[in-house]
């Protein structure tokens, strides 16, 4: 069993017992159908897939099943169709893909994940096959959870497979209810991300520090409530600051914040405070009269934005500050970035930091623990994320699991394992 699965080793499943969790590792496979459950969910541009980077990230499950000689079929869901198949969310484009990916191995695409013709499919798959089921989304039995939905996937499976930690917060059908149908293992690609995570949050070298950034305080509320109890410094980026520096009474011009989060930023420092937990938070700011590529912009002390102004990025005082601090501590979290990114050159300040992360993380003096969608595509854009630690492939996940939230898939796979348990 890998250190992941000592009891208390993720965030979000405290309470859960996570020696209980089986994995692949070491598993007779040979001839069985193995169900894995995997997070294909990837930009599908002009019917091609845009990003790969979750195919490749589960490639070594689905590789090493289709090796050990299971017939491996394959679930996943695909965007929010709302009203049955469609062909924008068709997962035909990334089984296609996957044939690229997987140039030694035959790899089937079925154009339906349950009924007759994901019957037959299945029923015809060979020892080191690999067969990519129809979006499970198709049917809105997946999203309810429902028993009777994930009893007709189950019928295509001896073992079931759970490798999608980015879908980890959903208690969708093929994630949850199918769990108790068939003996549960995790996937590589879930217990890697449960170990990082849990090495970053749960049992960190210290001091740890946690970045965390975006447009809202709202949406986080709940992550930096609880990463003030577990953290040494807690860095607040992008938009969230602007509120937390309205609430420390300094004017942020027109940019975006949230005065009516005003006393629950109030509320998370003095927390912070009680907890031993440093907020840090800008001392200068690039800021500009609008959001528009080649806009005139200045550097400019938090304190003196004038009211027509927009805080864009952080400034080059608050990134040396950062880089300081960033060389004191010995674990990293981060989600978010602190400026603009979209719209150049307010991504500067994200990617001077995330190259200075990835030095130090080079170094050996830093553990780097980054996930979310804007933040990896920073890392990617600085050039930065190969220099990190761990980079999650979670979006939604990795934020519930920064919340504290138990996750029901790693729910269900514990369940699994303690029902079996002898
Ligand atoms: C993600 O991309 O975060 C996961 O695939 C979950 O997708 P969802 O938010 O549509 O459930």
């Amino acid at each position: 069993m890998n250190e992941a699965a000592s009891p208390g080793a993720l965030g979000a499943g405290r309470s859960l017992d996570l020696s209980r969790v089986r994995t692949i590792e070491g598993i007779d496979v040979r001839g069985k159908r193995v169900l894995v459950r995997v997070d294909f969910n990837v930009p599908i541009e002009n019917g091609l897939v845009a990003d790969a980077t979750r195919l490749e990230r589960v490639l070594p499950t689905i590789a090493r099943l289709a090796g050990a000689g299971a017939k491996v079929v394959v679930l996943s869901h695909l965007g929010r169709p709302k009203e049955g198949p469609a062909a924008d969310t068709s997962l035909r484009p990334v089984a296609l893909k996957m044939r690229e990916l997987m140039p030694g191995t035959k790899v089937h695409f079925i154009g339906d994940c349950v009924g007759e013709e994901a019957r037959r499919g299945v029923a015809a798959l060979k020892p080191g096959e690999v067969a990519v089921l129809e979006n499970v989304r198709f049917y809105p039995g997946e999203v309810k959870n429902d028993p009777q939905f994930a009893k007709r996937l189950a019928e295509h499976g001896d073992l079931y497979v759970g490798d999608a930690f980015s879908s980890a917060h959903r208690a969708h059908a093929s994630i949850e209810a199918i769990a108790d149908l068939l003996p549960a293992y995790a996937g590589l690609l879930m217990m890697a991300e449960i170990a990082a995570l849990g090495r970053a949050l749960e049992n960190p070298e210290r001091p740890v520090m946690a970045i965390v950034g975006g447009a809202k305080v709202s949406t986080k509320i709940e992550v930096l409530t609880h990463l003030v109890t577990r953290m040494d410094l807690l860095v607040v980026g992008g938009g969230m600051a602007n509120t937390f520096l309205l609430a420390q009474g300094m004017k942020v011009g027109a940019s975006l914040c949230e005065p009516d989060l005003v006393a629950t930023a109030k509320d998370i420092m003095a927390r912070a405070e009680r907890a031993g937990c440093e907020i840090v938070l800008p001392s200068d700011v690039v800021i500009a009269k609008e959001l528009k590529e080649g806009v005139d912009w200045r550097v400019c002390p938090v304190g003196e934005v004038p009211d027509d102004a927009l805080i864009l990025d952080l400034g080059p005082d608050s990134v040396d500050a950062l880089k300081r601090r960033l060389a004191t501590i010995r674990t990293l979290l981060w989600n978010g970035p602190f400026g603009a990114i979209e719209t150049a050159p307010f991504g500067e300040a994200t990617y001077a930091l995330a190259r200075e992360v990835a030095r130090l993380t080079k170094a050996g003096k830093l553990v780097s623990v980054a996930g979310g969608g804007d933040t990896v595509r920073a890392l990617n854009a600085a050039g930065a994320a190969s220099g990190f630690t761990y980079v999650s492939t979670a979006g939604g996940a990795f934020l519930e699991w920064l919340g504290g939230h138990e996750l029901p898939a790693v729910r269900a796979l514990v369940r699994s394992g303690t029902r079996s348990a002898p």
